[in-house]
């Protein structure tokens, strides 16, 4: 490491500690449910003060007066950087204003199933997109002097009894799939701070994995900063602390006196050790102030407004259109008298999903109905609300329904909807064909068998404190939808890559909230089909989603055309320029994202027919053309060899495509890559 001022000065602190007071600072001071989630220990002798921690990604839950964002999964939904880097300065502001410097967020692992609780903390499927999405949040937590604490590193992606499941997952999927979202905070981001997660990976768990934090995390990516616990997630005292976890959180139950002494004694690990978990917990904490600053700044309030206009701005941008028959939607104000609301999410609006990422947003929530009732009545329209359709819904211009399926830390849930609620939408929906589903989650659900009932289908996400207000926007058209799904959403389970590779063989989910610990047995989930997720996986199956990744209507149509690359080869590290117009082809102005998917024509070992390497969301007036221009170099053309045991780029022949969705490709064109030199031949 090098001996940077900070570093100096963490270890003339160290210097100045006791054994004991080493041993004791490895460890954090507990936790009180709904006061206090996390909090390094102080010593006020030398200065350091006690360090608090607030989830999460969408907010800070501590904080008094908070807002909440919409869920980080319609933050991946915009396909937005810059909006992702206000959403994550305002939430390292609303951390700040309190006193919390160190966020327990962003949440980044992979989608993998529907059924995972915590899908709605994350940023779908696509590392690609999930990368480009989060490393300008980190960034700009950390300009705001805020640490942010990647999580939960690694292949964390369902949360199914997730202290005894074993994700038994080959490297090269962990390369390309699961990894990369954490190199790129490491690499890219700089982040100060990763949290383990819960589970096993390929028979030991994260928090005590040597492999996974010392040889990857440290010695591969060169991360140098805090690598805290989950949550009481550690539990052999000897192979956590060789492993290079510095911090037990959020109290000490294996890095305890009692056993790091006894390791000391036993000469299995020394006090340099102990010395440097040190360094990785103060050298973050001094480069961003934390041994200096006076922790809270009240003042920041000032931009809560500010703060709320991101939130909305993030659902306009993020909520997804994925119906619109007879252009159902948007509401017309000049013909619409009556409209009516069904279902209790209308007023009861679940504003998050559950657990560490679930948050009260208190009484500022503003609920569908609300947010509905307040343009509806500016034009003269009638809104009647309704728990169930009981009363005579036929004669009403649209009937919009509003269900939510909860999502939860700690659990997972069915991919269908309850019975109850399809009854409901098929009952509307016999009554009323003008029917429009608002659905609010954070994962995909069983569609395919009501979807041809219905004329409209809006995916919502859950919209945090202010986010209702962007969706009636979208329903009555003063804003235009532009959100992409960032999955795929499957007719039915048996389509997908995870049927028969999730949960164990003649188990089911729990329909009530699991408990902390489960006291079950370890049990496998064999990620069989390594890199082939989600679209990688219906492309290579020639299988049709329902709705496919990156698809979203607008109420505008646009024209994608004239594909340009700057060249026909590219060498070495060259990069190779890609052109294309897009067109607003209609009166109404929108936003389309345009996107680049990269297709390895031949090689050695399998590969996706065609990944994501770029994206451009372009807002477009009414008949307006842009150019978009994106970048691809050797890296995205590159795939981690399992024979090579490293990122491998061959000589070859690619295509670019390019779309509107994985399933929507208008334009192709094609290159070659070669290492060193085009061959004479050519
Ligand atoms: C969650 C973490 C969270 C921590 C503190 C754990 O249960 O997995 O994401 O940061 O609790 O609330």
């Amino acid at each position: 490491m090098l001996e940077t001022r900070p570093v100096i000065r963490v270890k003339n602190l160290i210097n100045q500690m006791t054994l004991d007071e080493k041993i004791n600072y490895l460890s954090g001071t507990g936790f009180v449910d709904g006061e206090k989630i996390g909090e390094t220990k102080a010593l006020p002798h030398l200065g350091i003060p006690a360090v608090k921690m607030t989830d999460a990604t969408s907010g800070s839950k501590l904080t008094e007066d908070h807002i909440l964002f919409p869920a980080f999964v319609c933050l991946a939904a915009t396909f937005n950087p810059e909006l992702s880097a206000l959403y994550g300065r305002a939430v390292a502001e609303q951390c700040k204003a309190d006193g919390y410097r160190v966020l327990l967020g962003p949440g980044v692992n992979m989608y993998r199933v529907p059924h995972c609780g915590r899908n709605f903390e994350y940023l779908g499927e696509d590392p690609y997109l999930a990368c480009n999405m989060l490393v300008p949040y980190i960034k700009s937590v950390q300009e705001m002097g805020v640490i942010a604490t990647v999580k939960h590193f690694v292949a964390n992606n369902s949360e199914h009894y997730r202290k005894v499941s074993n994700s038994v997952v080959s490297e090269r999927a962990l390369h390309e799939i699961y990894y990369p979202v954490f190199k790129a905070a490491v690499q890219e981001a700089n982040v100060k701070a990763v949290m383990t997660s819960y589970n096993l990976v390929n028979g030991e768990w994260v928090g005590q994995n040597k492999h996974l934090i010392t040889n990857i995390l440290r010695n591969e990516w060169g991360f140098d900063g805090l690598v805290m616990s989950d949550w009481w997630s550690i539990y052999n005292p000897e192979k956590a602390i060789k492993s290079g976890l510095d911090l037990e959180m959020p109290s000490a139950r294996v890095f305890g006196k009692k056993w790091i002494k006894s390791l000391l004694a036993e000469g299995i690990i020394s006090e340099a050790w102990i010395n440097q978990r040190l360094i990785n917990i103060l050298k973050p904490f001094c480069e961003t102030g934390l041994l200096d600053e006076k922790h809270p700044d009240p003042l920041l309030r000032k931009n809560w407004p500010e703060h709320a206009r991101i939130a909305i701005e993030t659902a306009r941008q993020g909520i997804v259109l994925l119906k619109n028959q007879d252009d159902i939607l948007p509401i017309s104000i000049d013909s619409t008298k009556k409209l009516a609301i069904i279902g209790k999410n209308a007023v009861e609006t679940s504003a998050s999903g559950g657990g560490a990422g679930g948050f009260d947003p208190g009484e500022k929530l503003v609920t569908y109905l609300d947010a509905i009732i307040n343009i509806a009545s500016k034009n003269n329209i009638d809104v009647t609300y309704c728990e169930v359709p009981y009363y005579n819904i036929a004669n009403v211009d649209t009937v919009l329904i509003f269900l939510t399926i909860l999502e939860h830390e700690f659990m997972d849930r069915p991919f269908d909807l309850s019975d109850k609620q399809k009854k409901l939408i098929r009952q509307t929906a016999n009554s009323n064909p003008n029917t429009v589903v608002v659905l609010s989650l954070g994962s995909g659900a069983e569609m395919a068998s009501w979807i041809d009932e219905v004329k409209g289908l809006v995916y919502n996400w859950y919209p945090g404190t202010y986010g209702a207000q962007a969706l009636a926007e979208i329903l009555f058209g003063e804003i235009n939808p532009s959100g992409k799904l960032p999955f795929s959403i499957e007719h039915r389970e048996s389509d997908t890559h995870y049927y028969g590779n999730y949960l164990p063989e003649g188990t089911e989910l729990p329909r009530e909230i699991q408990r902390w610990y489960h006291g079950s047995p370890i049990f496998d989930i064999h990620y069989r089909e390594g890199i082939f997720t989600g679209y990688r996986w219906y492309d290579t199956k020639n299988i049709q989603p329902l709705f496919p990744f990156g698809f979203g209507l607008s109420y505008s149509s646009f024209k994608i055309d004239n594909l340009k690359l700057s060249s026909g080869t590219i060498v070495g590290d060259e990069k190779l320029t890609i052109r294309c117009n897009v067109q607003n082809t209609t009166d109404v102005d929108g936003a389309e994202v345009v996107q680049l998917y990269i297709q390895d024509i031949k090689s050695s070992e399998s590969r996706p027919k065609k990944e994501l390497k770029g994206f451009k969301r372009v807002s477009l007036k009414a008949h307006e053309t842009k150019q978009v221009e994106m970048t691809v170099d050797k890296n995205d053309l590159s795939f981690w060899s399992e024979v090579h045991r490293s990122w491998q780029v061959e000589d070859g022949s690619f295509n670019v495509l390019v779309g509107t969705s994985s399933a929507n490709i208008y334009l192709k064109e094609s290159f070659d890559y070669f290492k060193q030199n085009i061959p004479k031949e050519l």
